[in-house]
């Protein structure tokens, strides 16, 4: 199973089982079913249907969550963590409404794999598209769910020619379906050799597994009619001819991705699925960070902030940043230094998150995601390490593609306003520029639903009702350069000029022509559309 350079035999058996990954879909594809079942093939819940339940529980809790749950949105991702067999799998869950991109794109840079869920009667649809492009642009390797085999679905060839087609990417099929619709029986497991039947009875059993030897197996006619038997054999032989066979290296450098086929309502090939993940996924990688790498096996715990989420408990008005580990066995209680203002912080109650519990997190390795609580200390791109000043990178911060003004319901509590923006701001929720000239805020977001999340929350959380406005400007660029250069250029265009809250100078135009004058006139000067954070 370890034939691939991205899984190396050396590492210690704790962090070599371990599998960090999130599911990538469009919505409706059926990922919260497929998280459910994951879960609960996983031991951390006893019966499906308890994700959701808990979800509306939690979701009933504030006009903001109502929100959330109007929308049929999922504004916050989580983490969560489960074992399979002698596996420890840490799925990560994306955001997935279209607005809120860069926060996934951030959380995958938390993952070693994504599992990527399509409908199988819909086929590679727009934000399944969205998702995988920003998963090619990290490499990362990709596991294919093809959903709802127990309904109407298209033909297996068109749909592995479609992913092809427009994710440029190779397909290897690990099952192969048998019948459609009603007529669906299960799979046969081509890795394995086996016969997977589905039980339409009981939704939440694991599928009955037959051993076959080969395709010529006398025992397949037992439990196949021969109509779709000879379907499955022909099939199988053009599949064999046309697709390549399952080739770890291509896999592991996202060339090539599996799929499987199911019903993850049916509890069907879920398992398999799962069991793909532990053989052929990922083990934690290693992290790309200045000024070297960090190697998973090192003693020394390293880890990364990738996402900070405020009021997960509305009890404690706390925020949580989530870690994902990149090297080293951590222990509660530990002592690691916050590389950016050089200070140690004691770790004494990191969670993980079992099913939507949280626990404290006793001890962690090298690929965990932990929760760490804290009161604003802890941004996202931080690194935590055990001393060592060393810089996690590639966690980019994108320019916002909106702009608009915010203005407070009641003047007196502009100080109000500014800590609620910074917050979000910090959060990685919003950008939020202070004009050199002026008073008040531009906030910047990907997408205009942001808009009316961030004003629902600043009212819930801060009791301030607010009103979002046009802005003057419509696109923001990072400035950087020669420091006499950009101080220049900064009095030369006051009035394009504010700083985020990092206290970064950014420009603020509505023209693009504006933009491409600045590369003409100011060569010394660079506008950027991203920002490393750190
Ligand atoms: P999402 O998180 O990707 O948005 O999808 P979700 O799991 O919520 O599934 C979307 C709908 O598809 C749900 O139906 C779910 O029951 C259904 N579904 C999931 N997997 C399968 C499957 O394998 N086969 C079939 N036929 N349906 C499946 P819903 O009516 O929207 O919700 P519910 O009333 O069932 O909860």
């Amino acid at each position: 199973m370890l034939d691939s350079p991205k899984n190396r035999p050396d590492l210690p058996p704790e962090i070599a089982r371990r599998r960090t990954f999130a599911i990538i879909s469009h919505p409706d594809a059926g990922k919260t079913t497929l998280t459910e079942k994951f879960l609960l093939f996983g031991g951390a819940i006893q019966m499906a249907g308890q994700v959701r339940a808990k979800g509306e529980a939690r979701r009933t809790r504030s006009d903001f969550m109502a929100m959330e749950k109007d929308r049929g949105i999922s504004v916050s991702a989580s983490a969560m963590s489960f074992d399979f067999k002698e596996f420890r799998f840490n799925l990560v869950d994306t955001p997935g409404h279209s607005d809120f991109s860069e926060d996934t794109y951030r959380t995958l840079t938390a993952v070693d794999a994504a599992v990527m869920v399509i409908d199988g009667a819909k086929g590679v649809e727009s934000q399944t598209q969205k998702l995988f492009e920003v998963c090619r642009m990290r490499d990362l390797p990709i596991l294919t769910f093809c959903n709802k085999m127990d309904r109407e679905s298209r033909d297996v060839f068109e749909i592995i020619d479609e992913i092809q087609e427009n994710l440029a990417i190779d397909v290897t099929p690990a099952s192969w379906p048998i019948g459609v619709g009603r007529d669906f029986l299960g799979c046969y497991d081509i890795l394995r050799d086996r016969l997977e039947l589905m039980d339409r009875a009981d939704r939440n059993r694991v599928a009955e597994s037959i051993e076959i030897q080969g395709l010529d197996d006398p025992k397949l006619a037992d439990h196949v009619p021969s109509d779709l038997l000879e379907t499955l054999r022909e099939e199988l032989e053009m599949a064999r001819e046309l697709l390549p066979p399952l080739d770890m290296a291509a896999m592991h450098e996202g060339s090539l991705t599996p799929i499987w086929f199911g019903s993850a309502i049916n509890s069907f090939g879920v398992k398999e699925l799962m069991e793909g993940i532990a053989s052929y996924g990922p083990q934690p990688q290693i992290q790309s960070a200045e000024p070297r790498q960090i190697l998973p096996e090192e003693k020394k715990v390293a880890g990364f902030v990738f996402k900070v989420q405020a009021n997960m408990d509305p009890k404690h008005r706390d925020r949580v940043a989530f870690v994902r580990l990149a090297s080293g066995h951590f222990e509660r209680g530990m002592k690691l230094t916050h590389v950016r203002s050089k200070k140690p912080m004691a770790i004494s109650n990191p969670v993980m998150f079992l099913a939507s519990d949280r626990e404290l997190a006793e001890e962690a390795w090298a690929g965990d995601i932990i929760g760490i609580p804290n009161h604003g200390q802890l941004r996202i791109g931080d690194t935590l390490t055990e001393g060592e000043v060393i810089r996690v990178t590639g966690i980019p911060s994108f320019a916002p593609e909106l702009l608009q003004g915010v203005r407070a319901g009641d003047p007196l509590k502009a100080k109000h306003l500014e800590k609620a923006l910074m917050q979000f701001a910090e959060e990685g929720a919003a950008k939020v520029f202070k004009p050199a000239i002026g008073s008040g805020f531009v906030v910047g977001v990907v997408g205009q639903l942001q808009f009316e999340v961030l004003a629902s929350r600043i009212e819930l959380e801060y009791g301030l009702p607010v009103r979002f406005e046009a802005s003057q400007f419509t696109s923001a660029r990072w400035v950087s350069g020669p420091k006499p250069a950009v101080e220049a250029f900064t009095e030369r265009n006051k009035q394009h000029i504010a700083h985020d809250h990092d206290g970064d100078i950014v420009y603020l135009t509505r023209l693009q022509w504006d933009i491409d004058r600045v590369a003409r006139d100011d060569p010394d000067v660079t506008l950027s559309a991203t920002k490393e954070m750190m």
